[in-house]
């Protein structure tokens, strides 16, 4: 059964940092995993994992780019991952497996957004590839490595979701490609993954769960033109983000909230937001965010796990 989709009351919010959600937390001792862990939020939960102690592993399609920009970032390591390409999610996979670790946490963040139409593997859409199936297969590849009785996976989705369900009859695209549907499709995909992921995790104390970081200014939006920026309202002329944006510090919090808070401990499977459980959406307006109901749908989300484990020949839990 889904998660019930109603605020708890943590004492965060909107404005929370990940630095203060994280205090008072140890995570010495403690190994995380964050795709994107090199770029934007995931960044910003790099560096505010490993100021609370733990050890953080950072897969990279840009290897070179992410040890330039992790260097000053003590207790990282970074490896090569491609998302796109599930040998490449198999290989190091397999890498991590080898060193015997456990991994405590994984954030998995890595996303493409509003992307031209483009193919990848056997001629899937980027967008469900990247975001939904290269974690898909990586989470389920890893299951060994993750930490028994407390280990927590958190997908970060988007209100995004909002735009579109699961197109059982077009995943792919085949006709009509619009990114910013096909990004949608995939974030809804996240938060599907996290509700069955939880409750197949839930024999090996696993929770997962899934959030919306809120709007920031990131290289996310690097395929939307500035005047469609403009347009839609997240800037200003001069490139000022809009009111109600975040900043990184405050879009990484809501993943390491949901993370690492003992709260949550019985709600897994949970859509969060603002560093909370979300409410169902009552409008469409993604500002306002909440869920949809085709995101947190427990028979979605199993028919879409049986689908991926198809696709990606990948099931840690059959
Ligand atoms: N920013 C927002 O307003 C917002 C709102 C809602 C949800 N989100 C979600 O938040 C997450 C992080 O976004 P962000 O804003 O931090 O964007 P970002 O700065 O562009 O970070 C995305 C990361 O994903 C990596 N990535 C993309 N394709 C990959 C692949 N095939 N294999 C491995 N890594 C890949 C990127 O690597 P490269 O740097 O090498 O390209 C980058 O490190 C995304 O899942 C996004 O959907 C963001």
């Amino acid at each position: 059964m889904a998660a019930k989709q109603q605020r708890i009351g943590s004492g965060f919010g909107a404005q929370s940092t990940a630095e203060e959600v994280l205090t008072g937390v140890d995570l010495w001792g403690r190994t995380a995993l964050v795709t994107g862990g090199y770029s934007g939020l995931g960044l910003e939960t790099t560096r505010a994992l490993t100021r609370a102690g733990a050890h953080v592993i950072v897969p990279a399609r840009r290897r070179a780019t992410a040890e330039e920009t992790l260097r000053d970032v003590p207790g990282t390591e970074v490896h090569e991952l491609d998302l796109a390409d599930l040998e490449s999610v198999r290989v190091f996979s397999g890498r991590i497996l080898e060193t015997g670790r456990t991994l405590d946490i994984v954030i998995a963040g890595a996303g493409i957004m509003a992307c031209p139409e483009t193919r990848v593997g056997p001629a899937w859409e980027a967008h469900f590839a990247t975001n939904h199936l290269g974690h898909f297969a990586l989470v389920n590849r890893l299951r060994p490595a993750l930490a028994p009785g407390r280990a927590r996976v958190v997908s970060v989705s988007s209100a995004g979701h909002f735009l579109s369900p699961i197109r059982w009859d077009d995943l792919h695209f085949r006709t009509g490609y619009d990114g910013w549907l096909a990004y949608a499709q995939s974030k809804t995909a996240n938060a599907l993954f996290a509700v069955h992921l939880d409750t197949l995790g839930a024999a090996d104390g696993l929770r997962s769960f899934a959030v919306h970081p809120g709007s920031i200014l990131t290289p996310l939006q690097r395929h939307v033109p500035r005047a469609e920026q403009i347009a839609q309202g997240w800037i200003d002329a001069e490139g000022r983000p809009a009111a109600g944006f975040k900043t990184p510090a405050q879009g990484a919090a809501t993943a390491i909230w949901a993370a690492t808070s003992p709260l949550l401990d019985a709600h897994g499977g949970a859509y969060c937001q603002d560093c909370d459980i979300a409410e169902p959406a009552t409008t469409d307006d993604m500002l306002i965010g909440g869920v949809k109901p085709w995101a947190v749908d427990a028979d979605e989300a199993a028919r879409l796990w049986e689908l991926s484990a198809e696709l990606t020949g990948v099931d840690a839990y059959s």
